[in-house]
């Protein structure tokens, strides 16, 4: 396989109490993933931005910022702002008919837009922004908790979406989040996955077996 694998460890499933801690624990990580719930858009509330400028203060590494709110674009300078390198927000949260100017805007403002579905969502609604999205955030479990299990059908999915984006020619890369495990990160990136966000996978484990863990779930070793 010629792709490479980024894992995006998501700090929904970190210690909250010892956070820079359990940064340095992912060192081995391409990315820190940083859940934004609001209790509308999904049935639970998270963090927001106050901790995002606390990790950017210690974390040189990229913030993969998933908005899982709604109304989002309300907040896309703010958590710019406060350090988000890719953000992404959920297509069901906004008029489809504005969601390839947000991507626009995100960009414009200094980050990298992705737009994510929930495993309901059709692949071929983002079709249409595969050329303005840096990346599709295929949801593989139903958004607002870590530790469940992943969805069989969003395989599919995944490999329709490879399939658009090769066939195009376009850069876009297919990351995936939800319910990733060694057995479940090998069924995404052999569908056409290029990022996997792991939070129990990854943060459920000892400190010191955490970065040999993000080279399973690459397929690396
Ligand atoms: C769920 C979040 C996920 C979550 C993944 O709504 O978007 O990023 O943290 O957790 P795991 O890997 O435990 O399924
Ligand atoms: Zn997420």
């Amino acid at each position: 396989m010629t792709r490479r694998i980024q894992i995006s460890p998501s700090l929904l499933s970190a210690d909250f109490s010892a956070l820079r801690e359990d940064i340095e624990t992912v060192s081995g990580a391409d990315m820190l993933h940083f859940d934004v719930m609001d209790g509308h858009f999904v049935p639970n509330l998270s963090i927001g931005i106050p901790v995002l400028q606390s990790v950017r203060r210690v974390s040189q590494k990229t913030l993969d910022v998933h908005l899982m709110i709604e109304r989002p674009e309300r907040y896309f300078d703010a958590f710019i702002a406060a350090g988000s390198d890719i953000l992404t927000f959920h297509l069901e949260a906004v008029p489809e008919a504005d969601a390839a100017a947000f991507l626009r805007q995100i960009r414009e403002k200094g980050a990298l837009p992705g737009v994510s579905i929930r495993p309901q969502t059709s692949e071929e609604t983002v079709f249409p922004l595969l050329d303005e999205a840096e990346l599709i955030l295929v949801m593989s479990v139903n958004p607002g908790f870590g530790g469940q299990g992943f969805m069989p059908e969003t395989l599919p999915k995944i490999e329709s979406l490879r399939r658009e984006i090769d066939r195009c020619g376009l850069a876009c890369k297919i990351e995936v989040d939800g319910g990733i495990n060694r057995e479940t990160a090998k069924l995404c990136r052999e569908a056409g996955a290029d990022i996997l966000v792991a939070g129990s996978a990854v943060f459920g484990r000892p400190a010191l077996e955490r970065n040999a863990e993000i080279e399973l779930l690459r397929g690396g070793i």
